[in-house]
């Protein structure tokens, strides 16, 4: 793994969209990997600002995102099919066709997780996968659980993701219970990922998955094995 401590939030967001762009230039049928959360709006920012002035083609870009929200419209506010298109998909020049994100009002869950496997599949992996984390540890929605979940699945969101997302929404009561997230097999198959974490709020938890055991009760941990870890934060780990 490769460490880069930064100065600041607006560095680790700088960075990581000019890997991420970097990635693009070399690879224009770039498949990517998309989160979520607070960390990566400045990520997206500088991504459309480089888009913006010609640096870097969407055009034929795939992108999947980690995870959604089951139960939500994705036109509501706070799906990630919202947040992703206001974020980054709506400005930059990509084929909106060739982004996927789970729907979160499938009819059959099942199914809609198999369909997302079978794409990324298709596709040929995942050649960038951005990252965030949870303060619990988990990335997407793979909560600590006593096993690593391989596939795409549906997932109890523990009471303290609930806690932590309530935030975004005007009850907690709002938020889902449950999310449909992909599993550690895409993640810890792309070629290259990028881990991003900002906030002091944020340096237990990132030594825990950087530094301690490989457990499912840490899910971040087991980027501790992937071949190829970019972790860009400012914290002092
Ligand atoms: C969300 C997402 C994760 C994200 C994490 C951290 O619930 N499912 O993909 O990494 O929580 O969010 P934030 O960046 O707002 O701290």
């Amino acid at each position: 793994m490769k460490i880069l401590k930064v100065k600041n939030y607006d560095e680790m967001s700088r960075k990581a969209a000019n890997i991420i762009a970097a990635q693009i230039v070399l690879k224009p049928q770039t498949v990517l990997g998309l989160a979520t959360g607070s960390t990566p709006i400045g990520t997206y920012a500088h991504l459309c600002e480089l888009c913006k002035n010609g640096d870097v083609d969407f055009s034929q870009v795939t992108t999947f995102n980690l995870d959604e929200y089951y139960g939500l419209d994705p036109t509501h506010e706070q799906s990630y099919r919202y947040f992703m298109n206001k974020h980054l998909l709506t400005k930059v020049n990509i084929d909106l066709s060739s982004t996927y994100i789970a729907n979160g009002k499938a009819e059959d869950v099942e199914a809609e997780c198999k369909r997302l496997d079978n794409l990324i599949e298709e596709a040929g992996g995942i050649d960038l996968q951005l990252l965030g984390i949870g303060h619990n540890g988990h990335i997407g929605f793979n909560e600590p659980s006593n096993e690593f979940v391989k596939d795409t699945h549906c997932v109890d969101l523990g009471e303290t993701t609930i806690d932590a997302n309530s935030r975004f929404f005007e009850n907690r009561n709002d938020v889902p219970k449950r999310a449909i997230t992909l599993g550690v097999k895409p993640i810890m198959q792309s070629k290259k990922a990028i881990l991003i974490a900002n906030g002091d709020d944020k340096r237990e938890i990132m030594k825990k998955a950087l530094f301690g055991p490989i457990t499912p009760s840490v899910p971040a941990s087991i980027l501790q094995l992937h071949k190829d870890l970019i972790v860009i934060t400012p914290l002092d780990l």
